[in-house]
């Protein structure tokens, strides 16, 4: 594999250095919340950890040179990961599933990356189990093969020491973080850093409903990024002073409110996260509130910015302008907009007030 197409470290330069949004107050009342615009660095927010993940790894003599890469992913890691591979001279295979946009497919072709779709769902594991054992059977047969794993990669999670800085250099002051939760990684990776500056930051974890992450059970889940069917190791649960769980509906009014406001638009993270800083902003009108806008609208311009595509799964109906207070994380099942404010690890019961 040749480097020499886009110089000595490829398009390595240009991830990251994303730019920070004022969102100013809305209707609901808040005053306004900064977001880290991460559609705007090349690559996406998810090539940060794919360049850690990578480097770590051929530092470590895991990755040897032009050796290929595989990952199981819903979309936004393979984007990071394509642009990072190509960057360092590795090829990609890809274990998608059925679910993912037929736009990002062809994105994936057009980068030259393998994708192996999965067809259907493990009965327990959802899609993201049926992905990971479609990869192991990928690793035994592809010789040097490298499994990133961002669900349990620490480098995933430090790959965001440098937003992380671009944050504080920004603002010198952060109050209150709060982040979409998929792998885990970018919370971790956020919250270590501001921590250092700030030990009393406040962190708020947003995930979907349906998801395990934070003690809920496991369901098929509309939304994409946020939200896991498995536990990942870097979600690190002392981290979090508390969770709040989105419904697709609430993304989706989210996504469209801010991108009628603003013209910023996003995915369904994007939305979850939108509306939990909003909220957060809202309870706290003096505090600083900080949060990560993973991607951009494209992928899912037929999906959450398709009126039909939303009519027909009911996602206008009812939508939570409040969150439901839960005093457990797994004492109810929850199906639309709710807030836990203890946090804990459910394979191991660790509790935080
Ligand atoms: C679009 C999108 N948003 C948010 C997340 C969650 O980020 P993390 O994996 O760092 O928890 C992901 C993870 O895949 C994602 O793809």
């Amino acid at each position: 594999m040749s480097r020499v197409a886009f110089g000595d470290r490829g398009l390595l330069p240009l991830i990251g250095g994303t730019p920070m949004a004022w969102i100013p107050a809305d209707r609901s009342g808040h005053t306004g919340f900064h977001a880290k615009v991460e559609s705007a660095g090349v690559g996406g927010m998810k090539a940060r950890a794919a360049v850690a993940m990578l480097t770590g790894a051929a530092l470590r003599g895991e990755l040897a040179p032009g050796a290929t890469v595989v990952e199981s992913t819903s979309g936004t890691l393979g984007i990071g990961l394509a642009v990072a591979a190509k960057s360092l001279g590795h090829p990609v295979i890809l274990i998608v599933d059925d679910e993912l946009e037929p736009d990002m497919r062809a994105l994936f072709a057009a980068f030259g990356v393998r994708l192996e779709v999965v067809r259907r769902q493990h009965p327990e594991g959802g899609w993201q189990q049926a992905r990971l054992d479609r990869l192991a059977q990928i690793l035994a047969t592809v010789p040097g093969a490298y499994w990133p794993d961002q669900y349990d990669n620490p480098d995933n999670a430090a790959g965001y020491a440098d937003m992380a800085r671009e944050i504080t250099d920004h603002l010198d002051r952060v109050d209150v973080l709060v982040a979409t939760v998929g792998s885990g990684g970018h919370c971790a990776g956020l919250t270590r850093a501001l921590r250092r500056r700030r030990p009393g930051l406040r962190v708020i974890g947003v995930d979907s409903v349906g998801s395990r992450i934070f003690g809920q059970p496991a369901r098929e889940r509309v939304m994409r990024g946020l939200g896991s069917s498995i536990l990942p190791r870097n979600v690190v649960y002392p981290d979090y002073d508390e969770v709040h769980w989105v419904g697709p509906a609430e993304a989706v009014a989210s996504c469209r409110e801010v991108a009628a406001r603003t013209c910023l638009a996003g995915g369904w993270s994007t939305g979850a996260a939108a509306l939990v800083a909003g909220w957060a902003a809202r309870r706290d009108p003096g505090a600083r509130v900080v949060t990560v806008f993973p991607d951009g609208p494209h992928r899912y311009l037929r999906t959450i910015y398709d009126d039909e595509w939303c009519t027909a799964r009911g996602l206008f109906e009812s939508v939570a302008t409040r969150p439901v207070e839960i005093a457990s994380p797994n004492l109810v099942e929850v199906s639309g907009w709710a807030r836990c404010a203890v946090v804990r690890d459910p394979a191991e019961a660790r509790v935080r007030v």
